[in-house]
């Protein structure tokens, strides 16, 4: 058992970073309220009215004592700034080998689903010991993906995606909450992380109508929504190939000048949404909106499909 009680568990590497720093941070703090109360009780004491001390000549100048409380809170204060942001780009990257899941949040439920298909609501099962990485969106209002016990949490917006990743260092059920108010049921909003051991993870992933994975599911939409019809095989002329385009750069036309995006999930799903913002440089604005036509689950889903087929081929 964590030996603060008032702490929630431990279980997570980036739990351990924080509250290493958090400790630090509270131990200056801890430090300079008793050393300023015990200076202020020891003064109201010593020079209280009426006292015998000796208050001839007090010091004008001290170069030692200015230097020192310029020169020691500034050290601290740089040091809880590298520190903090170094935590904070380290949290901020997922590592590349980072198993996928995707989050729709909505009023007033998470909807999880891993990249194998296997789909769960309000609770999320992830192995011990690998790094998970979360692509996060909303269907209605601004929600908030906490996990007391990794030390993690990250908005998750309407309209775009936010992510967040973690490691579980320990196997066990971690309270899952909704951190932003988010309306009349926001504080029913909530679930678990159950941490299994990588074995029992595999034979969970594996069981109870696993069905296709995310991608799959994602190419049976995008031909189904007749993507396929221009942006497959030979059809390059109204439309770019998708092989090879996800993580890299796509040149957009811009009046005169040509503007790089990077084809990450943001920019598919808008090219999706909204067709006509960002046209890739040399086609046409032909391609019609499918603004309130796909949920954003199935968007994931074809995202998932696209980026399965990045790595195939070189960026166009
Ligand atoms: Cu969702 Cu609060």
């Amino acid at each position: 058992m964590w030996i603060f009680p008032f702490l929630p568990d431990q279980a997570s590497t980036t739990a351990r970073q924080v509250d290493a720093l958090y400790f630090f941070e509270l131990g200056v703090a801890g430090f300079f309220t008793v050393l300023i109360c015990t200076l202020i009780v020891a003064f109201a004491v010593r020079y209280r009215r009426g006292s015998n001390v000796d208050r001839s000549r007090p010091p004008l100048k001290g170069k030692w004592s200015e230097l020192v409380w310029i020169g020691v809170p500034l050290i601290l204060a740089l040091m809880m700034f590298t520190w903090s942001a170094a935590l904070f780009f380290n949290n901020h990257e997922p590592p590349g080998n980072a198993l996928d899941v995707s989050v729709v949040a909505k009023q007033w439920m998470w909807h999880l689903q891993h990249s194998e298909g296997r789909s769960e609501i309000n609770e999320l099962h992830v192995p011990l010991g690998s790094p998970v990485k979360l692509s996060m969106t909303s269907q209605d209002v601004i929600h908030s993906f906490y996990v007391p016990a990794f030390r993690v949490k990250q908005d998750v917006l309407p309209g775009r995606y936010t992510t967040l990743w973690f490691e579980p260092t320990r196997v066990g059920r971690y309270h899952l909450y909704c951190a932003e108010y988010c309306g009349t049921n926001h504080s029913t909003m909530g679930g678990w992380v159950s941490v299994m051991e990588p074995a029992d993870f595999q034979r969970w992933l594996s069981q109870g109508g696993a069905g296709p994975s995310m991608a799959e599911q994602g190419e049976r939409l995008f031909v189904q929504h007749h993507c396929a019809g221009c942006h497959r095989g030979s059809q390059t002329v109204r439309a770019p190939r998708l092989e090879g385009v996800f993580g890299h750069p796509v040149p957009i036309q811009e009046g005169r000048d040509i503007r790089f995006v990077t084809a990450d999930g943001t920019y598919i799903r808008d090219s999706i949404l909204r067709p006509k913002a960002q046209v890739a440089a040399g086609y046409e604005p032909v391609m019609p909106s499918f603004q309130d036509q796909i949920s954003e689950q199935d968007l994931l889903k074809i995202i998932a499909y696209i980026k399965s087929i990045g790595a195939e081929g070189a960026a166009p």
